[in-house]
């Protein structure tokens, strides 16, 4: 049993392996309807439990669509539903009912902390679904869908962030220290990652450049990544905040400085942080970066579950 937390605790080669077995499936499903299970069933009677503590379309859908394909269950919990949320019952009492009923349990949580707390209970899987410091199942799920696209190692390809410094960007930066690709990240002076991710990038030796300018961020790119400059639960002064953001919106004339044939990531609800002719564009992929979500978060769930052939 292992879980999936945050990628800078998983190792390079499990992180390779469920690529690799996304790659296999995917590829073993061109002629399956969405709710088709793979051959052999390999989580049949498994049961998934959700919870979302913070909005969700996507990660709810695709895990949903991940753990039936496999041939097991999911149930989503609401938890102003629960003792729990109420203060009425303990994460570890909750836990243990968890372990109990279900095979592994997905958290999308307002707290970090409480990753660890339910980690600390359970005797199942946890999966980190978004939590305020990290979005690990969407980045391993890019890096795929990025691999897909380019059809070469993402180590060959310069990857930029232009945004505000946040969950997924954080996922994005441990990633390019797993899987050693140049990142370059363009935001506002006041917006940049904190004092601890750059304590992080100096202590793993990676080389991550940071502007305080979108073209030079931008420049060169293979892959340009973008998120809403305000994040759910981020209790900032909103116009204050998108105001730095100005000058760091993705559109032509900005993508223009990348390579030719660069794409546009984006994992999702978007704000205006993006032009819609971009957005639209043929360089954006991101319905196609949306669906393999399903893909990667399946051998995700078999990783979890010891079962990743
Ligand atoms: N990208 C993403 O995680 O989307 P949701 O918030 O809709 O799940
Ligand atoms: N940074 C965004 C990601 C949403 C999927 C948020 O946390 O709201």
């Amino acid at each position: 049993m292992r879980h999936f937390i945050n990628l800078k605790d998983i190792s390079v080669t499990d992180l390779r392996k469920i690529l690799k077995d996304a790659k296999k499936r995917k590829s073993l499903r061109k002629n399956l309807d969405n709710l088709d299970i793979d051959k052999g069933a390999p989580l049949k009677g498994k049961l998934l439990i959700q919870m979302f503590e913070k909005s969700s379309l996507r990660t709810r859908l695709s895990f949903y669509l991940a753990i039936k394909q496999l041939g097991g269950s999911t149930l989503t919990l609401r938890p102003d539903e629960l003792h729990l949320s109420k203060g009425a019952e303990s994460i570890e009492d909750t836990a243990k009912i968890l372990s109990n009923f279900g095979n592994a349990f997905m958290l999308r949580t307002d707290k970090d902390i409480k990753l660890e707390e339910f980690k600390k209970y359970l005797s199942i899987p946890i999966i980190n679904g978004l939590s305020p410091s990290s979005h690990p199942t969407q980045i391993l799920s890019d890096i795929f869908t990025i691999e897909e696209i380019k059809k070469k190692s993402i180590s060959k390809l310069n990857i930029a962030w232009i945004g505000d410094s946040n969950n997924v960007l954080n996922s994005l930066i441990a990633a390019s220290i797993k899987f050693s690709f140049k990142l370059k990240i363009g935001s506002p002076k006041k917006y940049q990652p904190n004092k601890n991710i750059l304590k992080y990038i100096k202590n793993n030796k990676n080389k991550i450049l940071i502007y305080d300018n979108a073209k030079k961020a931008a420049s060169a790119a293979d892959v340009i990544f973008s998120d809403k400059v305000i994040s759910m639960n981020d209790k900032v002064n909103k116009n204050k905040k998108l105001n730095f953001f100005k000058k760091f919106k993705i559109n032509k004339k900005l993508m223009s400085f990348a390579k030719k044939n660069c794409i546009f990531l984006h994992c999702l609800p978007r704000g205006s942080e993006v032009d819609e002719e971009v957005f639209l564009s043929k360089q954006s992929k991101v319905w196609h970066q949306a669906i393999n979500r399903v893909h990667v978060q399946k051998s995700i769930l078999l990783y979890c579950l010891g079962k990743l052939r």
